[in-house]
């Protein structure tokens, strides 16, 4: 009986990428798993990665079974890991459990809508492990409730990672993404000093909208007198850098250094003894990342992952984070989406062209059962 379906991506040894809808029997949950029936799922940025695999939008056509796109020459090297296996798409989603495992855990969860972080929700029905769903409160939507993980323990990850590493007000880059409005509201309701970089005049009065005390353009011509007034008076020595590729990693350091010597006073030819510390933790812009190191000797520059960072906080932790989410779905970690699309309509050429840009609200949903 062939009555599921998911969308599969498959890197090929052509140096091609293969998007398909994938046919399979309904499977029967083991005694710790629940079944679910997915009824929505972001298309974050993350997941255009493991879909598109760094293939170029421009370069899709139709194959006889969904879509091709082609590999930049050279990317192939990284990407043997998953050659020629189809590898199911969607990191996160939620939706109603249908059927559950023996189990107590599993048999609890049997009617409730949860949430969970399995990969693989770009699908009508998936298997999740009673322990790893997040259940929600009486009377949540599943579509309320498909962001749950990624963005919102990300964002909580920047402000316990700055107070574990004992700084006191940070800076964010792409800062009216889905994500960074969530960072401001916490940030808003934590007392925590946050600079928002955005790059569009529109994006500053919407943060503005949304109570953020600090934000700069990067495209204005003040830019970095802006930056450093901002960091001066905040105290923020730490980043979290979305953008990656380009000028902005050093720009941003060097702003730091520029306002820890406003205020320590004192010249050294070493630089401040300010530690600044920038965390780059997504690839908005592929580009090499530019260090130009006019910022002293005091610094680093690491890249930050959610998985690693709950591995190192451990269970305990991670979970009174889950429930703050939980707790504040509608509100601090509400996300918003310009679309709705079925499984289908990822395989539309016209529609990967909108999903794919990764904008500020204009992130789709995946609906499987539209
Ligand atoms: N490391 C981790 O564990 C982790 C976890 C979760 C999320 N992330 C990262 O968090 C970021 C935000 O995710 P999201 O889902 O909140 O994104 P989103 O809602 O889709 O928004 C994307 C934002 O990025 C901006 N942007 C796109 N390309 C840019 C570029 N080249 N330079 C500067 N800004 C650019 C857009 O601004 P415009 O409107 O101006 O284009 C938009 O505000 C992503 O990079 C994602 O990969 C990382």
């Amino acid at each position: 009986m062939s009555n599921a379906k998911r969308l599969t991506s498959t890197v090929t040894s052509e140096s091609t990428v293969r998007l398909d809808i994938e046919e399979f029997e309904i499977p029967t949950p083991g005694p710790d798993e629940v079944l679910l029936e997915v009824e929505a799922s972001p298309i974050n940025p993350s997941d255009l990665g493991m879909l598109l695999a760094g293939a170029d939008v421009s370069t899709v056509s139709k194959s006889d079974t969904g879509l091709t796109l082609s590999l930049p020459e050279g990317t192939i090297d990284g990407l043997t890991g998953r050659l020629d296996v189809p590898m199911p798409v969607g990191n996160e989603g939620a939706g109603v459990v249908i059927d559950a495992g023996s189990s107590d855990e599993a048999q609890a969860l049997q009617g409730q809508v949860v949430a969970a972080l399995a990969g693989g929700m770009y699908a009508t029905h998936r298997l999740v492990k009673a322990r790893d769903c997040l259940v929600l409160e009486q009377g949540t939507e599943a579509i309320d409730a498909a962001s749950c993980f990624v963005n919102p323990l990300t964002a909580l990850g920047m402000t316990e990672t700055m107070r574990l590493e004992g700084h006191s007000a940070l800076i964010h880059t792409a800062a009216a993404s889905n994500l960074g409005q969530m960072l401001n509201r916490i940030c808003i309701d934590d007392g925590i000093a946050l600079i928002n970089i955005v790059r569009r005049e529109e994006h500053i009065e919407l943060l503005n909208s949304q109570g953020a005390e600090y934000v700069v353009n990067s495209s204005s011509a003040d830019f970095r007198d802006a930056l450093v007034a901002a960091i001066a008076e905040s105290g923020a020595t730490i980043g979290f850098d979305a953008v990656g590729g380009g000028e902005l990693t050093t720009e941003v350091l060097h702003a730091m250094e520029v306002a820890a010597n406003l205020n320590d006073g004192e010249y050294s030819r070493y630089g401040s003894t300010t530690h600044k510390q920038l965390y780059i933790y997504g690839g908005l812009d592929r580009g090499p990342t530019m260090l130009r190191r006019n910022y002293g000797m005091a610094w680093g520059v690491a890249g930050w992952l959610l998985p690693n960072f709950l591995a190192k906080i451990g269970p305990e932790r991670s979970n009174e984070l889950r429930q703050r989410v939980a707790a504040e779905l509608t509100t601090t970690f509400a996300s918003s989406y310009s679309d709705k699309v079925s499984l289908e309509s990822v395989l539309d050429i016209d529609g990967m062209k909108n999903y794919s840009q990764m904008s500020t609200q204009g992130k789709s949903l995946v609906c499987p059962q539209l």
